[in-house]
């Protein structure tokens, strides 16, 4: 892959900041799309304010990317309600939470992936990356509207790939297991983490590092012919 314009939605912190640190060492013009300010921006790393949920403020954001590189050659797309989440029975799951979680998760990544298209055509070798998880297939209990929004994006990520293979596109979903990053959050207690690496494979912490290099495959000249498909990376705990 030569030098690439790849936009990362959530790509403050977390997996999304690992997988940005991951192209811009490989020299790659990266941009972080997210509502929280990024702990730096430089030439490498460009972090443009963006609330996903907002289509308009996401025709903006890479029609201005688009228009100073001539294309987009990559979207990933990261940002998500996830480390603010709290477990609890899905009958005691307010109604505004479960909106907004299917709006930001699944809405959003449909606003980006509309947003960033007349780009991605432009590259004529256009990826998109949609961050799902592994507790779809898992059927991970305590987060419904969580679970339901990345069973979305799967089934968003099929139907989209068929839709945009014509352009040279394509389009794939990641499926990560539990994975470690700078962020602390409740939905894995350490009880929890430590029973998910015992049923893994690979019975070892998942790191973001776990997952950047099938992102960067992904994204290169030799996955051209990949798409509509759904990627679980868990160390193998869940078995497809
Ligand atoms: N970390 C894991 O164990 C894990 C496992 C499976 C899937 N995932 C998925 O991988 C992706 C990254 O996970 P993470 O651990 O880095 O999550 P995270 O919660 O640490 O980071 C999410 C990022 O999305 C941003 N964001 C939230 N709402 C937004 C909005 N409306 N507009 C723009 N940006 C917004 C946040 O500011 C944050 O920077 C998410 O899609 C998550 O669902 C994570």
């Amino acid at each position: 892959m030569t030098s690439s314009v790849i936009c990362i939605t959530g790509a403050s912190q977390g997996i999304g900041r690992g997988i940005a640190d991951y192209f811009t060492e490989l020299g790659h013009c990266v941009f972080n799309l997210d509502v929280k300010p990024s702990p730096d921006s430089s030439e490498a790393l460009k972090s443009l304010y963006l609330d996903i949920t907002d289509y308009e403020a996401c025709n903006t954001s890479f029609a201005q990317i688009g228009a100073d590189h001539g294309r987009i050659d990559a979207l990933i797309n990261c940002a998500s309600i996830f480390s603010t989440l709290t477990m609890k029975p899905f009958w005691e799951i307010e109604s505004a939470d479960w909106d907004q979680v299917i709006d930001v998760n699944l809405k959003g990544t449909f606003n980006t992936c509309k947003a960033a298209l007349p780009w991605l055509k432009q590259s004529g070798v256009g990826r998109i990356i949609n961050f799902s998880s592994a507790v779809v297939p898992m059927g991970r209990p305590n987060y419904l509207h969580y679970v339901s929004s990345k069973a979305g994006v799967q089934g968003l990520t099929r139907a989209m790939a068929r839709e945009v293979g014509d352009f040279d596109i394509t389009v794939n979903a990641i499926l990560p297991g539990a994975t470690v990053t700078e962020v602390p959050r409740e939905t894995v207690s350490p009880d929890q983490m430590k029973a998910m690496i015992q049923a893994r494979c690979i019975k070892r912490p998942q790191e973001v590092s776990d997952l950047t290099g099938l992102v960067g495959f992904l994204c290169s000249d030799e996955a051209g012919f990949i798409t509509g498909q759904s990627f679980v990376v868990d160390g193998g705990l869940v078995v497809t």
